[in-house]
């Protein structure tokens, strides 16, 4: 049932827009004078660029899906600034536009809001990842299981094993739970589960599944939050629980990991944190998702390609770093301190600094603020928000007008997840949720003019060595 929101949580979800709008603000009043964007017109191929070690510089396809300005600290998804977005717009809807292009009508909006609501109603895979240790494994890699149990389950090519989903319930035959698990019985688990309304519905409108790629794609986006939600309660000892009707996909993200109805606030911040991390250029699950796909591999695997990219420290997970960081420095008054011998030692600070933005990340721009919103009412959160703020200042005094260095998106996120409770270990998995709309959208757009990646490497080994037999070959190594 759809919960009315009190003159409150209105007022708290205004003073989001209007944070963002602030931020939208500044942003460009500061990066005013920076140049206009560079790379946005069509090539002719073959394209002369200059290339650096890991591909740097590179310039492997065209797309019409997001594109990152780093000298003025701008991010656009097909054509729309990310403030904008994150201002007006919600996950779903963010979604639909990075894969068809567009921002949908309102029945176009709703349907693919039913769909993927549908989509996240998993009990099958919930069940299987119950009979995995879950609890014992890292859960990056529990997510890409659980896009590999989807895939037996969903893909077209295992067309055998493809059940009706009405069908996909499962009994209640609580001797078959994994002796890992310690069931403890919630009244909505997916063990008793109540059916809400997820017969296959007419909502599911041909026009929106049209394709098998696309369906594949739905059931990834509403199948992959399941999933990630799954992992942490039931590495919590806990079952899975299945979404709730009414709530968004990244409400049902928070109520299906902590087994707690969102606040109004939390659903829309945590909407605001997908929406910002769906998509960001040609970064390396990105592409590795895309060189996958490119071999005409299927969705599933390329999306867990992705998961696989993501889960390494170089790409997902500074946030962790922070909050250890920011625990490590205790409150704000020590931050002069801490600082000044991590500039001795030469450290790192994590959250600052980014590959391509050599100006105030726009994502941290509107982390930031609703980090801040969200300590206001967490006594526990506000010493690390305040320490943050205080660090941010001291690091962008002394480096950012010379080496350009500013927070990035994971300087906030972190405090973000935090005060909605969430545990640490799952924070690259939310990353991954979100990110598996852009995955799926560059996929499709690359596979319209496929063409499989193969970059070479130059050779600097020898060329003209003489095979020696085993037993001839000198003993001392
Ligand atoms: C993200 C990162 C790898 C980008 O690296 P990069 O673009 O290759 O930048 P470089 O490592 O070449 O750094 C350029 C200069 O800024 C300094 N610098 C970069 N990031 C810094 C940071 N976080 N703290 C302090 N100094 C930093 C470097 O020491 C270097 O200084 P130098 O010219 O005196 O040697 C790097 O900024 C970093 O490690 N950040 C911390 C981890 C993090 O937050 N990662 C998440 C990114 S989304």
């Amino acid at each position: 049932m759809k919960q009315e929101r009190s003159a409150q949580d209105n007022r708290e979800l205004e003073r989001v827009r209007q944070l963002i709008l602030e931020a939208k603000e500044n942003a460009y009043r500061e990066t005013d004078m920076e140049p206009e964007p560079e790379l946005t017109h069509s090539v002719d191929w073959p394209v002369t660029c200059t290339v650096g070690p890991g591909l740097e510089g590179a310039i492997a396809a065209e797309t019409k899906i997001g594109y990152v300005n780093g000298t003025k600290g701008s991010l656009i998804y097909r054509g729309y600034d990310i403030f904008d977005l994150c201002a007006q717009s919600s996950f779903e809807e963010t979604s639909y536009l990075l894969l068809h292009g567009y921002l949908p009508n309102e029945s176009e909006l709703e349907k693919f809001t039913n769909v993927l609501r549908r989509k996240m109603f998993i009990p099958r895979t919930q069940r299987l990842l119950l009979s995995f240790p879950i609890e014992e494994m890292v859960p990056m890699s529990a997510l890409r299981l659980g896009t590999n149990l989807m895939r037996q389950k969903q893909t077209f090519r295992d067309k055998d094993t493809l059940l009706e989903e009405t069908k996909d319930s499962i009994a209640s035959d609580e001797d078959s739970i994994a002796m890992e698990t310690r069931p403890t019985g919630e009244k909505a688990s997916v063990y008793e589960f109540i059916k809400h309304i997820y017969d296959r519905p007419e909502t599911a409108s041909p026009d929106l599944i049209s394709s098998e790629e696309i369906e594949s794609c739905y059931n990834l986006l509403g199948g992959v939050t399941s999933v990630a939600a799954s992992i942490g309660r039931i590495r919590d000892g806990h079952l899975p629980l299945e979404p709730l009707p009414d709530l968004s996909l990244a409400g049902n993200y928070l109520y299906m990991l902590t087994g707690r109805r969102p606040t109004p606030l939390e659903e829309r911040i945590m909407d605001i944190s997908l929406i910002l991390h769906a998509d960001h250029g040609m970064n390396a699950s990105t592409f590795a998702a895309m060189v996958v796909a490119s071999t005409l591999s299927d969705i599933y695997f390329a999306v867990g390609s992705g998961i696989a990219a993501l889960s390494g420290p170089l790409h997902g997970g500074a946030n962790v770093q922070v909050v250890q960081m920011l625990e490590e420095i205790g409150d704000a008054s020590s931050v002069s301190q801490w600082y000044s011998k991590a500039t001795e030692e030469k450290r790192k600070v994590p959250g600052f600094g980014h590959r391509v933005y050599k100006a105030y990340d726009p994502r941290a721009r509107i982390l930031g603020p609703l980090a801040g919103m969200l300590a206001e009412s967490n006594s526990s959160i506000q010493p690390m928000y305040e320490t943050a703020k205080k660090l941010e200042s001291e690091v962008v005094a002394s480096l950012g007008a010379s080496k350009k260095i500013f927070p990035n998106v994971d300087y906030y996120s972190g405090i973000v997840y935090k005060s909605m409770g969430i545990a640490e270990h799952l924070y690259t998995t939310i990353f991954a949720v979100s990110r598996v709309s852009g995955w799926c959208a560059r996929v499709i757009e690359y596979l319209e003019h496929n063409r499989i990646f193969r970059p070479r490497a130059i050779y600097t080994g020898t060329l003209k060595e003489e095979y020696v037999p085993v037993d001839q070959r000198d003993t001392n190594g």
